[in-house]
């Protein structure tokens, strides 16, 4: 995913949350991967500011996540009858309640502990909640088996940086995929990183909006995630805001590669 937080000026109002203070907030795991030298601020850098929010404001990332709908294609492609499925850096559940439906047995690697009671709380509220196995785990050390899984995915969550996948994540997707099994990565923000290393890529056209729960909703939410937007979402008291107006790339893509048998 492209989200237009990734420049300097923008996410001014998800960075202002937060402070070095807070990344005492990290286990050691999570800190040995976000802040490696030890001297993060997440005033500055909003990757930073993403994993503070997963774990400081839970419940707020989870509106977030909730509005911002995958494209039907993507839920289209993914494969109806699996036997097992991993994700991971499944969050809040976006994806695996999808997931939950389409295999007999699901996997979802979360980092984030109140991220993952979120989705333990959602599955344990789902038909075929218990299909899902919500398990903590990183994408450069996944607790699983060789083989393991005919499909392996991530949605808006891997990325090439070495602390959110990088080269040894995907080796470890890959590891955890079955011979002739698919791993896939859901709303990715570097694919010509992804093609280098055979990953082919598909996109489902059409409009798309973030679809919040109410327009005071969107305009709390606007007012944090996409300031650039809040004021218009303010002044025409919008519920429903396409993509294009909150300057975010809609979640219409993915990249996957079919492992050899
Ligand atoms: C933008 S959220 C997406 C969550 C969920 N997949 C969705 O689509 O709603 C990114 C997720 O990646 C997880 N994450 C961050 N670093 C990770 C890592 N090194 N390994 C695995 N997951 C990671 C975060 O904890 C968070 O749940």
């Amino acid at each position: 995913m492209t989200r237009p937080e990734a420049g300097a000026g923008p996410a001014r109002e998800l960075r202002k949350r937060y402070s070095p203070a807070d990344l005492g907030v990290f286990t050691p795991d999570e800190a040995s991967r976000y802040v490696p030298r030890g001297d993060g601020d997440p005033q500055t850098d909003v990757v930073l500011a993403w994993e503070l929010l997963y774990r400081l404001e839970p419940d707020l990332y989870d509106r977030l996540a909730s509005a911002e709908r995958l494209h039907p294609g993507v839920l289209g492609w993914l494969p109806r009858d699996a036997d097992r499925i991993a994700e991971v850096g499944a969050g809040t559940g976006r994806l695996t309640l999808e997931l939950i439906e389409r295999a007999r047995q699901v996997v979802a690697v979360e980092p984030a502990g109140p991220l993952r009671q979120i989705l333990k709380r959602k599955l344990a509220a789902a038909d075929h909640g218990n299909r899902a196995r919500v398990v903590q785990g990183f994408f450069d050390q996944l607790p699983l088996p060789d083989d393991f899984a005919d499909l392996v995915v991530a949605c808006s969550a891997f990325t090439a940086a070495a602390g959110h996948g990088g080269e040894v994540g995907l080796a470890e997707m890959e590891r955890v995929c079955r011979p002739g099994g698919c791993v896939a990565i859901i709303w990715p923000n570097n694919l010509r990183w992804l093609a280098a290393r055979d990953y082919r890529y598909v996109s489902f056209p059409g409009p798309m909006s973030v679809e919040f729960g109410s327009c005071h909703e969107a305009a709390e939410l606007a007012g944090i995630f996409y300031p650039g937007a809040a004021d218009k979402v303010r002044r025409r008291g919008l519920r429903t805001v396409s993509f294009e107006v909150l300057g975010l790339n809609p979640p219409r893509d993915l990249a996957f590669k079919v492992l050899p048998q």
